[in-house]
């Protein structure tokens, strides 16, 4: 269960720890601004800005989504965010909201806010912090987990969160970072299972956090009681844009092709962080790794002063000071951080955990 005063912990996101000047390993986001292609698109947009969105641009990107992950229009519901997703979840009603940790804390704190009760079920670092269904108390109405998820870069398979399904309960899936995986071989977000409700976002494959853009997938029904309490015109003209130019297929190849270079890139930060005194969480899939290192709160502070920011982990529910997240970036910029870790904590055999 939850301590109460832990709020301003459970804020704390990559953002803060990533300030000017550093080199910046703290935030997940894969560009530093939107591609050209999809910048230009949204200039081009800003000239419809003098109207209110309108039903048929949310109908044309519904169906670009739709289109793009096999399901129908009425079974997407587009987004300011995965975020806004969060705090819609809140309109379930839900009596008892089972949060699968350590995991973004956002879902946590949306629900809390909205006086909603919240059991936390802490996966164990022991067991490759390997989701246990249950572990899931029978009577939580509501289940949220990210997938892979963010801080431990753990890919659940698809068939364990299934298992998660009953009568009655909505599961709730935060698959933010499903399109840094290749194939997104564990995203649920084609199935049709009912009280499957699944949250995208665009901001991280596009460079697009200040456009607050993603979206829901889900039965009509459940999407339509997620919106009880949402204000007209909730999403913007340029949001519309930039959902339908990132399900074109020019974008999903680029997308996929990113993927694959995370991947590589991630395998070359492990090769390298194997000879440095920190324990890994592995096996991963996301653009991230979970690192143990001793004295971790004196490590992320030397880091600083050599330049480079790393996420904190001791804001995780179920993580200690000891935890950091650190994003996978090129080769030559991998080379900086691991360089800057082996002059604070020295060489070692490097363990997974
Ligand atoms: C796991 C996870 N889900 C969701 C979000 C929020 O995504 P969005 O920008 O789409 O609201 C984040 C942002 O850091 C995240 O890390």
């Amino acid at each position: 269960m939850t301590s109460g005063d832990d709020r301003e912990l459970l804020r704390h996101h990559g953002d803060v720890d990533a300030e000017p000047g550093l080199l910046d390993f703290a935030v997940n986001v894969r560009l530093d601004r939107p591609p050209e292609w999809l910048r230009a698109r949204l200039a081009a947009a800003l000239d419809r800005l003098g109207r209110y969105p309108s039903a048929a641009e949310d109908r044309a990107a519904r169906e670009a989504v739709a289109a793009r992950h096999r399901r129908s229009a009425d079974e997407v519901l587009l987004l300011g965010g995965a975020a806004e997703g969060f705090s819609l979840l809140s309109s379930l009603r839900p009596r008892l909201a089972a949060l699968v940790h350590p995991s973004f804390t956002e879902p946590e704190l949306a629900l809390r806010d909205a006086g909603v009760d919240v059991a936390r079920v802490v996966l164990d670092a022991a067991d490759g912090y390997r989701l246990r269904p249950e572990a899931v108390p029978e009577d939580a109405d509501l289940v949220v987990l990210g997938n892979p998820t963010n801080p431990t870069s753990v890919l659940h398979p698809a068939e364990v969160v299934r298992a998660l399904a009953r009568p009655g309960r909505v599961v709730a899936v935060d698959e933010a970072f499903a399109d840094t995986v290749p194939g997104e071989p564990e995203s649920l977000a084609s199935c049709r299972e009912p009280g499957l409700l699944v949250l995208r976002s665009l901001t991280k494959m596009w460079g697009l956090p200040g456009l607050r853009t993603g979206y829901a997938l889900g039965e009509p029904e459940l999407l339509a009681r997620l919106v009880r309490n949402r204000p007209h015109w909730p999403l913007g003209t340029l949001a519309f844009e930039a959902v339908l130019a990132c399900c074109e297929p020019s974008a999903l190849a680029e997308s996929e092709q990113a993927a694959r270079e995370f991947d590589e890139h991630r395998q070359d930060l492990v090769r390298r962080l194997a000879a440095v005194d920190v324990e890994i969480a592995l096996p991963a899939s996301a653009p991230f790794l979970l690192l143990r290192v001793d004295n971790g709160e004196k490590v992320r502070a030397a880091l600083r002063e050599r330049g480079v920011a790393v996420r904190r982990g001791d804001t995780f529910p179920g993580l200690g000071p000891d935890h950091v997240r650190v994003a996978v970036r090129s080769p030559e910029h991998n080379a900086l951080l691991v360089a800057a870790l082996e002059e604070i904590v020295g060489t070692d055999r490097g363990s997974a955990a």
